[in-house]
């Protein structure tokens, strides 16, 4: 690949998300009040929305667990996704209380129920999961089919073990944001000296036999990134 191509990448969002991501406008109102309230503009592109939605659909994935609701744009992508098949619900996790509010007021603007239809469970990840997994077991919540991992990146694997650990079993997927530029910058790859005490996600999800998985590197509207794909067997 050239940099000739990479110039190019803003345009191709833009011009294949006008014909294939038509501008929805909860999902406009979701980016444009969540910057008004101060939210920085960190949310996925329409067009990884989309697809989070298509994979949502192929998989058949009833309840999705995500970690960073941040101001609920990808909820609502899940949420209409969920909707379409009239099937299960979101959970997403928020360690910011002033965002949590942000995200109920562009869902309920897109017409989604919370916390019926998406339930956002303020704190930290790592305190939250294992009171999921308490219900879990208890009996008072469903596994999950579907876990996104968009949250602080450096308990990316953390936030994975978990999922495997909450999902369904055989056929769930995992699905991490920002899996390249975090290698990048904890030096696994690129110019930042690599701390050896540090085992990449990527290192680790290879040597997990729970699932399967591969990275796929991304350009667009959001710049040069990559996310890890994950199946559990
Ligand atoms: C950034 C992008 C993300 O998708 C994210 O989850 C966090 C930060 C960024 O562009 O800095
Ligand atoms: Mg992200």
């Amino acid at each position: 690949m050239s940099i000739k191509d990479v110039i190019y990448a803003e345009a191709v969002a833009s011009y294949t998300e006008s014909h294939l991501v038509p501008s929805q406008p909860e999902l406009e109102h979701a980016y444009t009040n969540s910057t008004a309230h101060g939210i920085p503009e960190i949310a996925i592109s329409p067009a990884q929305g989309k697809f989070l939605s298509l994979l949502t659909t192929i998989s058949g994935a009833k309840n999705v667990l995500e970690l960073g609701t941040l101001g609920g744009y990808s909820g609502i992508w899940f949420s209409k996704a969920l909707k379409a098949r009239s099937s299960g619900k979101l959970t997403s996790i928020e360690i910011d209380a002033a965002r949590r509010d942000v995200a109920v007021q562009n869902l309920e603007f897109a017409g989604v129920k919370v916390p019926e239809e998406v339930e956002i469970l303020l704190g930290a990840g790592l305190d939250v999961l294992p009171r999921v997994a308490k219900e879990i077991e208890a009996g008072t919540r469903e596994r999950f089919d579907f876990v996104f991992i968009d949250a602080d990146w450096e308990n990316q694997w953390n936030y994975f073990d978990w999922g495997v650990k909450l999902s369904k079993g055989k056929g769930a997927v995992i699905y991490v944001d920002n899996t390249v530029r975090e290698l990048l910058e904890n030096g696994s790859v690129g110019p930042n000296k690599k701390d050896p005490n540090v085992d990449s996600l990527v290192e680790r999800v290879g040597k997990d036999e729970r699932v399967d998985a591969t990275v796929i590197q991304t350009v667009g509207s959001k710049s040069y990134d990559g996310f890890l794909l994950a199946v559990v067997r």
